[in-house]
């Protein structure tokens, strides 16, 4: 039986198809052809800052004229409401309903953050019968008017779900830190990945690094072994310094770029969102506390 991401995906993919989307049998390929450009952020393991990611990027992407929707479908929990200090009544199963449109489930949050919470409703999306997900295709097909880049923050791991998402994206963002442990998770999602036969542009984002040079390392191990045991040629995205900010702006329930924005974090994913417009090398100033940062080696 069809488990509920799958069901998702074939509502995205339906809406590809209705929306002029090149699609090919089998999944999505390249770039659409019209309408939103589909990003998927996912990770090897946990907690490695996807959603921070996300939130993040759709804030500074907003910023530079992006019409951008948030799709939290991080199964069961709600990690964009609580990062933006919000909570959603609505979520995407709540489109069965008749008398709820895509207006009521897509949130216009604070720091001009929308997004569409896929949340505990999901769980239900089994129950669905074939009428009420063409309801829901069918009002989702709308945010192709309304975005120019959905960001799917994803859950972590090669679970069912995870890889649901990431085939039906047009892209994918894959997220690690440093720690070999995220890493060898990385590496699981792409052999997965590779399993699968994506045929999507996966992009490397390296989280929590001390500097460029560690970013770098980083990338490189991962590359060279997805190159040499994958055959898989993987590219980087750029990078997210370590800072302590980040926790800070977690805990005030606030994303980073609105809380401390002009943090070395925050220039970071402004750095990434112009390499994600641009397809150009990710351009850090570190400024001052870059410097010190520099001088001082061991302070962070
Ligand atoms: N660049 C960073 N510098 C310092 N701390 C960070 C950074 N990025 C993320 N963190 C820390 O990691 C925590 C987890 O981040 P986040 O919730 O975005 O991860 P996630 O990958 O979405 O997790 P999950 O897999 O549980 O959904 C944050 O609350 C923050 O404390
Ligand atoms: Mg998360």
């Amino acid at each position: 039986m069809d488990d509920q991401a799958t069901r998702l995906r074939r509502l995205v993919e339906g809406k590809n198809a209705n929306t002029g989307r090149v699609q090919e049998s089998g999944g999505t390929a390249g770039a659409p052809a019209s309408g939103a450009r589909v990003i998927a952020v996912t990770s090897g393991k946990g907690g490695v800052g996807k959603t921070n990611l996300t939130v993040n990027l759709a804030i500074a992407l907003g910023r530079k004229g992006q019409r951008v929707i948030v799709l939290d479908a991080d199964l069961g929990t709600a990690n964009v409401d609580v990062l933006l200090g919000t909570s959603s009544r609505q979520s995407l199963m709540s489109l069965t309903q008749e008398n709820v449109q895509l207006e009521d489930v897509l949130i216009r949050g604070p720091y001009g953050v929308s997004y569409i919470s896929g949340g505990s409703g999901m769980e239900h999306a089994g129950e669905l019968s074939l009428l009420q997900r063409q309801a829901i295709f069918n009002k989702l097909a709308g945010c192709d008017e309304w975005a120019d880049i959905i960001l799917v923050d994803t859950g972590a791991g090669v679970g069912r779900n995870v890889l649901d998402f990431i085939m039906a994206s047009d892209e994918v963002l894959l997220v690690t830190t440093p720690e070999p442990t995220s890493m060898t998770d990385g590496y699981v999602v792409l052999k997965a990945c590779r399993q699968l036969g994506i045929a999507q542009p996966v992009r490397l984002v390296v989280n929590r690094v001390f500097d460029i040079i560690e970013s770098d390392e980083t990338a490189k191990r991962l590359m060279g072994t997805a190159e040499k045991f994958l055959d898989m040629e993987l590219q980087t995205l750029g990078f997210i310094l370590d800072d302590g900010n980040m926790m800070r702006a977690v805990r005030r329930q606030m994303p980073i770029l609105a809380a401390y924005p002009d943090s070395l974090a925050s220039k970071c994913i402004e750095a990434l969102s112009e390499s994600l417009l641009t397809g150009q090398k990710q351009q850090v100033k570190m400024g001052w506390q870059g410097f010190l940062r520099k001088f001082f080696h061991n302070v962070h």
